[in-house]
């Protein structure tokens, strides 16, 4: 489809090894893991993970019945379902979020954790992301702020060119996008979501008080800071909790769409998922549903 914005491809990528266990990372993890306790419902039927890498954040979802982790790359799915295995709880999806393979108002949850980042269209995946959630359903989002302390005192000390008060996004590295909050904030409400709650997080991501403090005291430290999240957003990383406006409606039938003619309901039928409008044939490799369009 041209009409597809460039992806941020991690197929191969080891960066859940590279990044996240052997990169560091400790402290970015624990805190996350604070504020979606904080955020997540305490329980649901269906959420929709997008972006879902290597499944790190997955058994953090643990008051939803079934978790569709969803993915653009295919190895990263493989990784996830090698951590998390095979059953009923868990379906695997690569598709991308521009083009959801699923009927509207499928889901009663969804997060999204460490991806807008990596998009040139961002509120055209938030608009995708509310068409498949139903009213009042809950929406997590995570989002790198441009505005946060660092990048302010960079700018003040004219180390760094770019504004971090302006409301366009960043583009500091190819396909990789910091974004003004309040800018984030209206992309969600013009979306169709209403912004309940923000919780700053990951305040000492610096080296030296990674060197200098304990884990556990830094992660005292932040799941404090994170509070001051509705009054003001200065952190490198932000956390969302949104639900969808509107009131509930009759329960959708079907389950996937087919994300070439975005016509007709995709019958579940593996080892090979075939539209029955437009003829475009998916497979189902290993219990991994490949909806991308390629
Ligand atoms: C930084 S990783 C985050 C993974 C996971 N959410 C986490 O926090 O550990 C970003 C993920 O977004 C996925 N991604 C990037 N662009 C995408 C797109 N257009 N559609 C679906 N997934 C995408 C990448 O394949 C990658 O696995």
């Amino acid at each position: 489809m041209n009409d597809t914005p460039p992806i941020c491809d991690y197929e191969g990528s080891d960066y859940q090894t590279s990044f996240w266990e052997q990169g560091g990372r400790a402290y970015e993890d624990a805190v996350e893991a604070v504020a979606l306790r904080r955020l997540l419902p305490a329980s649901g039927q269906l959420l929709l993970e997008v972006g879902a890498g290597a499944g790190r954040n997955t058994p953090r979802y643990g008051g939803y019945q079934n978790v569709v982790l969803l993915d653009y790359s295919l190895t990263q799915l493989q990784q996830a379902q090698a951590r998390l295995g095979r059953s009923e709880r868990y379906r695997y999806v690569a598709a991308d979020v521009y083009h959801l393979p699923f009927v509207d108002g499928v889901f009663d949850g969804a997060t999204m954790i460490r991806v807008l980042h990596h998009l040139a269209e961002a509120r055209r995946a938030l608009q995708e992301v509310r068409r498949v959630l139903q009213p009042n359903s809950t929406f997590i989002l995570e989002f790198a702020n441009k505005r946060n302390l660092k990048a302010m005192l960079r700018y003040a000390l004219r180390r760094q060119t770019w504004s971090p008060y302006t409301p366009e996004p960043i583009e500091f590295v190819a396909l990789n996008f910091d974004f003004h909050p309040a800018t984030v904030r209206t992309w969600l409400q013009s979306s169709g979501f209403v912004v309940e709650r923000q919780l700053t997080v990951s305040h000492f991501r610096m080296g030296l008080f990674k060197r200098l403090l304990p884990l556990r005291l830094l992660v005292w430290m932040d799941s404090l800071a994170q509070l001051t999240g509705d009054a003001w957003q200065l952190s490198p990383s932000v956390f969302v909790r949104a639900h969808v406006r509107g009131d509930a409606q009759t329960a959708p039938t079907g389950f996937f769409r087919c994300p070439a003619c975005e016509q007709a309901t995709l019958p579940d039928t593996p080892p090979e998922l075939i539209c029955p409008a437009c003829g475009w044939r998916f497979p189902v490799v290993d219990g991994i549903y490949d909806l991308r369009l390629q």
